[in-house]
């Protein structure tokens, strides 16, 4: 039978109700949106841009839609949960509260995917446009085999590392100037996108939105998975229950309003691109923003510029995804579910020194060794997964405390969380069978972390053990 835990209990533990906890509530709407933005706009639109549209052709539009409503219906469960339950732990603590331990175990392993992973992701990324900047600067370029992993051709990403230890600095030294830095770097990536959208419509031709669909249905599949990268991290939001002033109201507001302008965002980019030069030059190069807008103003200039804007946002995406997964092994750690040097908040800097220090460096690896392609795969099957279990988590809750202060309601209840578990598992389909053998041997290796060290110190059983009032109040045996 499942260990859960209830809502009550786990925004009780976390102090997210109280002041003087260890964490400083500084991050009102605007900073939540900003973050939001500085979370999900990265990587996936100026890299993997060029992926989706090699797949899917200018019907792109239509992965990046189809994308957008795979995330929608999760969003929507996303701001009941995160409205309801304040936390810092994201759908770790959802799954902890509807679905029990060992579901909130795997989903935190899972989170290792979305987060980690998708630091390493982002981080490989970057590079691209580091070298792509560095060439309309100086003419030449870092050589491959210091700028790309074995996977890529190369030896060692340098770039890739050297962007992840940038940001494990910012944050070490605290969320009020991370939150800042993030704020800025969010406002200078609308800035750099709007601008390019400016100059591909300025060069736009009808007849490079045809043919529209040249793969068809199966293109636009393989283009809604290879699209669903560029929305990863929207719910990064809810990692930062316990930073913000208002978090049951600012936090389900903040991730609709950060979904509405990215999804217009990324259809406006991927016009612009496409009705500039045509699909086919877009599709598979690298750096693609940066060439199309030389393309159109026939100089290195903007493209630079462009270059320029994305090592900036790319490097806040970095920033806010490391933030997010130190704070959700702060929570499996207050649970006893991973070692307690993850929930260590230093008195001086009220930030989580070692564990920062401690992710920046586990996923510096395969950032430094991976191709591209893998980590961004191995991610977007975990965020898949995670995404349906928050959908599950909403239905269970609902059964489970029907009774708890919700802030937001997701629309047509159960319809909507059925239909948000759905389209993720059509997409997981989609990542090919690679990619679930590698997702496979991680979730094998997670359950024996679990059973190995996480069930043996999980301080839900032990409060159980003890058999206080609050802890049989704690503990309850799902039938
Ligand atoms: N959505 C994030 C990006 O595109 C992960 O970089």
């Amino acid at each position: 039978m499942p260990r859960i835990k209830s809502s009550h209990l786990l925004v009780a533990e976390s102090g997210a109700d109280r002041e003087g906890h260890g964490l400083k509530r500084t991050m009102g709407l605007f900073q939540l949106i900003c973050f939001g933005v500085g979370a999900i706009v990265g990587t996936g639109i100026f890299v993997g841009l060029s992926d989706s549209v090699a797949q899917a052709g200018p019907a792109v539009v239509v992965s990046f839609v189809l994308a957008a409503i795979t995330c929608v219906f999760t969003a929507l469960s996303f701001a009941e949960l995160g409205g309801a339950i304040p936390v810092s732990g994201s759908s770790y603590s959802f799954a902890y509260a509807g679905l029990g331990e060992s579901t909130a175990f795997l989903v935190g392993w899972c989170l290792l995917l979305e987060y980690g992973i998708s630091i390493s992701a982002v981080a490989v990324g970057w590079s691209q446009y580091v070298n792509e900047l560095l060439h309309s600067l100086t003419g030449t370029q870092l050589p491959t085999a210091l700028s790309a992993g074995p996977g890529d051709g190369g030896f060692v990403n340098l770039p890739a590392v050297i962007v992840i230890a940038m940001a494990s600095v910012l944050l070490v030294r605290g969320v009020r100037e991370s939150a800042r830095a993030t704020t800025v770097m969010a406002a200078v990536k609308l800035a750099i996108l709007i601008a390019f959208c400016a100059i591909g419509y300025s060069a736009f031709k009808h007849g490079n939105l045809t043919p529209f669909s040249p793969a068809g249905l199966g293109g636009i599949g393989a283009g809604t998975t290879a699209a669903f990268f560029s929305y990863i991290g929207f719910d990064a939001i809810t990692t930062a229950g316990e930073e913000a002033k208002n978090p049951r109201r600012d936090i389900p507001i903040a991730i609709l309003v950060c979904m509405g302008l990215v999804t217009l965002l990324y259809c406006a980019v991927a016009v612009a691109a496409i009705g500039a030069i045509g699909g086919d030059q877009v599709g598979g190069r690298p750096a693609a923003l940066s060439y199309v807008v030389n393309e159109v103003t026939g100089s290195t200039i903007g493209g630079g510029v462009i270059a320029f804007g994305a090592v900036v946002a790319i490097a806040s995406v970095v920033l806010a995804v490391m933030y997010g997964q130190t704070r959700i092994l702060m929570s499996m750690s207050r649970d006893g579910l991973v070692p307690r040097v993850f929930e260590k908040v230093s008195p001086r800097t009220a930030t989580p020194v070692s564990g920062t220090l401690i992710v920046a460096v586990v996923f510096a690896l395969p950032a430094a060794f991976a191709s591209l392609d893998s980590v961004v795969n191995l991610s977007t099957i975990g965020t898949l997964a995670v995404m349906a279990v928050v959908n599950i988590a909403v239905i269970a809750l609902r059964r489970r405390e029907p009774g708890l202060a919700r802030s937001f309601r997701v629309p047509l209840y159960p319809v909507g969380p059925l239909l948000g578990v759905a389209f993720c598992l059509y997409l997981m389909y989609e990542t090919g069978w690679n990619t679930w053998i590698q997702f496979a041997v991680f979730l094998v290796a997670g359950s024996l972390v679990y059973v190995g060290y996480g069930r043996r110190h999980s301080t839900l059983a032990q409060d159980a053990a003890e058999v206080t009032p609050d802890a049989t109040d704690a503990v309850r045996q799902a039938v």
